[in-house]
């Protein structure tokens, strides 16, 4: 929580576009770490909400790291806050700004929409990334001018806890853009990893298709949920098995993702669509989210 450390970076205010599930976690760990940080919504109800979950979260977060000494835990909760400023206009926000990280709904044209319109207002330093998981950095870039200064800046959730990001660069990527991207993303605590605009990067490549073929070996019936499940944890070290992960994604992000790769790519058996993922989510079991998916999470 080092703010002397963030200052070493080129990057010191940030632009957070979006205040759901993941730009309030990147809100939270930029201002941890002494960034300035705006961030973005589309009203001042939602503002709020996002503001109070940051709270909330940094009082956990003090409680554990301040155990002993809980007048610092206090300190350190006020002053992340006071580096979190909201706005509601996006454009205006972006005037003064280092970096824009983008975590708004995953589609593709409003986000191309967003980005153009910040385009022609940022300044001409300023960076811009998308916290997409699953769509291509490229083609969110296509619109906007600054395609040197743009790439991908991907957390996980939730971001206070997971350690890791990926840090995605384009073709079109500038070196001193992912340079300045890399430093950012240490100074506010993450392990950073590089790679290209490929579809879902390293981890979500290699645990979507895997959460797939977890769900067809039941669909086989090879074999139930739970021993799929233990058999990961215990025979591969999982620390959740890929049934109750699935669940823990939500089953419409999931069929979003794979529907939008199969689209693109459907020569690809690994993204072919699941009868059973389409059946959960037209029956509105989306996982612990709604109390049920392949597993029963209402309390009894
Ligand atoms: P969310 O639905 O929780 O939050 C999105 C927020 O953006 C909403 O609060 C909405 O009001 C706001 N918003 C929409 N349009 C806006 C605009 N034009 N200006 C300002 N705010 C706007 O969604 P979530 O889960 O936080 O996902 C956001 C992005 O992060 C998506 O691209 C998603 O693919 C990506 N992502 C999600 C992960 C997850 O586990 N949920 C993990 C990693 C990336």
């Amino acid at each position: 929580f080092s703010s002397s450390r963030a200052m070493a970076g080129a990057i010191k205010h940030v632009t957070v576009i979006g205040g759901g599930l993941m730009g309030s976690g990147i809100a939270q760990v930029s201002a941890a770490a002494g960034q300035k940080v705006c961030l973005v919504e589309t009203n001042d109800k939602l503002l709020e909400g996002a503001n109070s979950r940051i709270h909330e979260s940094l009082k956990r977060v003090a409680k554990k790291v301040y155990k002993e000494k809980p007048a610092e835990g206090d300190k350190f909760v006020e002053q992340t806050m006071s580096r979190i400023s909201g706005a509601t206009d996006a454009s205006e926000a972006v005037k003064n700004t280092d970096l824009v990280v983008e975590a708004i709904v995953e589609n593709m044209a409003i986000k191309q929409k967003l980005f153009a319109t910040l385009d022609a207002v940022a300044p001409k330093h300023t960076i811009f990334a998308s916290n997409t998981s699953s769509l291509s950095i490229t083609e969110i870039a296509s619109q906007c001018q600054r395609k040197d200064r743009f790439g991908g800046l991907h957390f996980f959730n939730p971001v206070p806890v997971m350690k890791l990001l990926e840090v995605v660069r384009t073709n079109d990527t500038s070196d001193d853009t992912f340079k300045k991207m890399m430093e950012w993303g240490q100074e506010v605590g993450k392990t950073c990893i590089t790679c290209k605009d490929t579809p879902g990067f390293v981890v979500n490549r290699l645990l979507v298709p895997m959460l797939a073929e977890a769900v067809r070996m039941l669909e086989r019936g090879d074999a139930s949920p739970r021993d799929i499940d233990t058999a990961m944890k215990l025979g591969a070290g999982h620390p959740m098995g890929p049934i109750e992960l699935a669940d823990y994604v939500g089953h419409d992000t999931t069929k979003f993702i794979l529907d939008g790769w199969h689209e693109k790519m459907p020569e690809n058996p690994l993204f072919n669509p699941l009868d059973t993922l389409n059946k959960l989510v037209s029956e509105g079991k989306l996982g612990m989210k709604t109390g049920e998916g392949f597993y029963s999470y209402k309390k009894k």
